[in-house]
């Protein structure tokens, strides 16, 4: 007999059962706990409610472990490039050398986009938010996949999800150029995935551009570390968009909206203009307490996570590679890192934030990591969605492929108005 829950409501007891995952908390099924009780539950933000069942990634925010498909983050972003996770993400297994060299060619003969797009970006002011401009261009690549798409078709899922990882770096390229003045530049399919992506950020017509292969590697690695986390704020958007059976890469436009908020994937954003603004060591304890005033909605960016109660791993693996890409790249001082290094052994310390688990997380060092290798600030978030890309991808392929998948419809707890009668004094407009 399978384990139940038992729900005690008044007078009256409602059995569910429970469902037990391979790893992490188990569930309550309470789908039926409406139709037996004529009660909802209530859990604004989901922290305690699991949304769907997923193979793809694991997180214990206890424990600080971060795997995709049972391997960890770090031996991950150690020992594959971004693309053999991206294939890792959305098959389950790692790939072979064989599907290595055609996952990467077929991904790289999707990097260019049709030609008419570039008059999109046109019609954006010069000085957009990147972000603002991704939302757009993202959401227009449904305007040229659409028509002739079945996302029930398993061929054609595909080709989606490879235009999708394809396409992204470019467009995230393009935003740059068209903020700066200067051309576009075309993909180039001699080069790697990250190594593409510097090319059409800072390549231009008129000189040989090298790659070099400690921005790429580093480049590669910051994709990996980005690539998924479980049901965060913009994989649940793309999930409840495409829950209807809209078109993915407007379900992607979705993704990269929400993961703009500085609360989720601005915040490596926000916390470089954070470091700027604290501008030296001194000044730390004013933003400390800053932080820990209730009345100052000033927050400490890159500090805090709803799952993360430990070390987020990749923050571990970033402290780690941002002291290797700064040696490698022969930057001496940086004194942001100096800030960044002494905030966190302070806020280590405070009370406030030891008491609240608030412990450094992806976005805190990244930032830092990004500027050195020559990224814009205000990019940093571009940055995160290309990678993030990787994620959406293989959790929307999960959720269309899920045969108990339907549309996602939460309910809520009414506290409008009651039923009240028509004014007989308000004037209709004639
Ligand atoms: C990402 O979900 C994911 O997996 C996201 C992500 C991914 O890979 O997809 O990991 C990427 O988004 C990382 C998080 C990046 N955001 C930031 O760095 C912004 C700063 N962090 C906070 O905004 C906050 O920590 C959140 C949004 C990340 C988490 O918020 P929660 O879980 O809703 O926690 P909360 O707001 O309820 O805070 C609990 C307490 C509160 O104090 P009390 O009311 O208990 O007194 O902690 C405090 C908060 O005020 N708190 C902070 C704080 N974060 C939480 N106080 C100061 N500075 C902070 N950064």
């Amino acid at each position: 007999m399978s384990e139940k829950a038992t729900i005690t409501i008044g007078d009256k007891s409602y059995q569910m059962p429970m469902k037990h995952g391979t790893e992490g908390p188990s569930t309550i099924d309470i789908s039926s706990l409406y139709k037996e009780s004529g009660c909802f539950t209530y859990d604004a933000g989901f922290l305690s409610t699991a949304s769907c069942e997923s193979s793809i990634t694991y997180i214990d925010g206890e424990e600080g472990i971060l795997r995709y498909r049972g391997y960890d983050i770090d031996t991950l972003a150690e020992k594959c490039t971004f693309l053999d996770v991206s294939y890792l993400l959305i098959y389950g297994e790692l790939p072979t050398p064989e599907q290595q060299a055609w996952f990467n060619r077929t991904i790289t003969y999707h990097t260019m986009v049709h030609e008419q797009l570039q008059f999109l970006f046109r019609g954006f002011p010069r000085r957009s938010h990147p972000m603002a401009v991704m939302v757009g261009s993202v959401g227009a690549l449904s305007a040229f996949y659409h028509d002739s798409l079945d996302i029930y078709a398993e061929d054609e899922r595909e080709l989606a999800i490879f235009r999708m990882i394809g396409k992204i770096p470019t467009l995230g390229a393009m935003t740059y150029k068209y903020a700066i003045g200067q051309p576009f530049m075309y993909p180039n399919n001699e080069l790697s995935y990250a190594g593409n992506f510097l090319h059409m950020m800072f390549a231009n017509p008129c000189e040989k551009y090298k790659v070099n292969p400690v921005v790429e590697r580093a480049i590669d690695k910051l994709f990996i570390l980005h690539a998924d986390h479980e049901q965060n704020a913009s994989t649940s958007t793309v999930r409840l968009a495409g829950s209807s059976g809209a078109n993915p890469f407007a379900c992607l436009a979705a993704g990269v909206a929400s993961l703009w908020g500085p609360a989720h994937g601005g915040a490596n954003e926000a916390v470089l203009n954070m470091l700027e603004e604290i501008g030296h060591k001194s000044r730390i304890p004013e933003f400390i307490k800053r932080a820990k005033d209730k009345d100052d909605p000033f927050r400490l960016m890159g500090f805090g996570h709803r799952v993360y109660k430990n070390f987020d791993p990749r923050a571990s693996v970033l402290r780690k590679t941002c002291r290797e890409v700064l040696e490698s790249l022969g930057i001496k001082d940086e004194p942001l890192l100096d800030i960044a290094m002494e905030l966190e052994r302070i806020a280590l310390e405070d009370e406030y934030f030891v008491d609240r688990k608030l412990y450094p997380n992806v976005d805190f060092y990244s930032g830092i990591i990004y500027r050195a290798l020559g990224i814009p600030t205000n990019m940093f978030t571009v940055m995160f969605a290309i990678a993030r890309t990787a994620g959406w991808v293989a959790q929307w392929k999960e959720m269309i492929e899920d045969p108990k998948q339907k549309i996602g419809r939460p309910r809520q707890l009414y506290t409008g108005a009651n039923a009240r009668s028509f004014p007989t004094s308000y004037k209709e407009v004639a």
